[in-house]
């Protein structure tokens, strides 16, 4: 028997309540032993709960208790789950966790505190709900040097993008109606300002490379700016447009950003709608890959959390080697990287033309007293200093 401590026994933290009852015969045939929530950590008390006498308000029994081998967090945020963690991992415990400003925070620190202590600490729910990426990255890619990974890392904004395409709404408008369905937060800022896809590419980025990405360093823009008239020209040009979180490997270093970006048709991120996440992957010798699905909710991120439990229980007392080391990788300025622009300017074609030479113009019928052009692939700052010499630029979104 394996006993385990829930922290938190919010939505993940019940979700892995139901997942373990759920799949109950199954999942301790694969961990090779039956799996036993023995305390879950609250700090309510949940009366009529099947799971109410196992609910403890003190971590330091969960810390204290030889008998926990796994201690799952599920609290969110970055403390008091740091000290938690470290403790637990100190103490020889194993530990799942879900939580992506943790791991984007502390990941290699812990990482090497459960290699010292031979124990694992894993995060599979960390990035992309129930998407399995983390194991893949660590076990299944590993003879690749992955030159790219592009994904759309936040289902809360896929969710609204995919409205306001769909049904021509505004933003402001889709918003409200996903709060009242429960799919946004009351508080949406980390989701709607590309926060929460920042914390989990920092996350797939340290993987990739081995070190420490800091997520204050990846240069964030979130959906808040985009309007019905932007998606009205991507329509006219036949692209979307999505919340991109993309890292790349080039010549100068890892190149990372979170951004609305068009994608045209061919581009496999083009149909991923809803709620869903995808993550994209170019590796040098594999070429491409995709992994698809839900990328948030109760059960997809429980079953992610789960299935990291059964693989700790696989691999008692023997660490699985993540290579994330904590020296820090720089990465290359964002003034360097390149992409075609889309542009919205209260000037005319004339003076566009004057400074975006190779400028191609876009026109959408109903939407005027403006001018809609597409720029030629250019880097960042060579966009800057252009946009400020035509002055009066109302939008502009990167085009992949
Ligand atoms: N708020 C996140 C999302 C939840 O919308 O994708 C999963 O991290």
């Amino acid at each position: 028997m394996i006993k385990i401590a829930i922290l938190g026994y919010g939505t993940i933290g019940s979700g892995v309540v139901e997942v373990l009852n759920t799949n109950k015969e199954s999942i301790a045939k694969r961990a090779g032993d039956e799996i036993e929530v023995k305390y879950i950590l609250d700090l309510r008390d949940f009366p009529g709960d099947p799971m109410e006498d196992k609910v403890i308000h003190d971590y330091d029994v969960i810390a204290q208790d030889p008998e926990i081998q796994v201690v799952v967090e599920a609290m969110g945020g970055v403390e008091p789950a740091y000290t938690f963690v470290k403790r637990a991992l100190l103490a020889g415990k194993n530990v799942t966790t879900s939580n992506k400003a943790l791991v984007a925070k502390h990941g290699a620190e812990l990482i090497a505190i459960a290699r010292e202590q031979s124990i694992n600490f894993l995060f599979e729910a960390s990035v992309g709900g129930g998407i399995p990426i983390i194991r893949p990255l660590n076990s299944s890619l590993t003879a690749d040097e992955i030159e790219e990974i592009t994904g759309i890392l936040n289902g809360t904004t896929n969710y609204i993008l995919s409205k306001m395409t769909f049904e021509g709404l505004e933003f402001g408008d889709v918003l409200k109606d996903a709060q009242s369905r429960g799919y946004a937060e009351a508080d949406p800022t980390a989701d709607v300002e590309g926060y929460d896809a920042c914390r989990k590419i920092a996350i797939l980025t340290s993987l990739v490379c081995g070190q420490q990405v800091d997520f204050e360093d990846i240069y964030t823009e979130g959906i808040t700016k985009i309007t019905a008239d932007d998606i009205k020209y991507a329509k006219a040009m036949g692209m979307v447009i999505k919340l991109l979180a993309t890292s790349r490997k080039t010549e100068e270093g890892y190149c990372a950003m979170v951004a609305p970006f068009m994608l045209s048709q061919q581009h496999p991120l083009y149909s991923v709608n809803d709620v869903f996440n995808a993550i994209f992957v170019h590796g040098n010798v594999l070429g491409d890959a995709m992994f698809y699905g839900s990328g948030a909710g109760k059960l997809p991120t429980a079953s992610a959390v789960v299935a990291d439990i059964v693989d700790i229980a696989k691999h008692l007392h023997k660490n699985i080697l993540i290579s994330w080391s904590s020296g820090k990788m720089d990465l290359v300025d964002k003034g360097k990287a390149k992409s075609r622009f889309f542009v919205r300017t209260a000037k005319g074609q004339e003076e566009v033309k004057a400074v975006f030479r190779d400028a191609e113009f876009v026109e959408v019928p109903g939407v005027r007293g403006e001018t809609g052009f597409l720029t030629g692939e250019m880097s960042e700052e060579a966009f800057t200093e252009k946009a400020a010499a035509l002055e009066d630029i109302r939008q502009r979104i990167r085009v992949v």
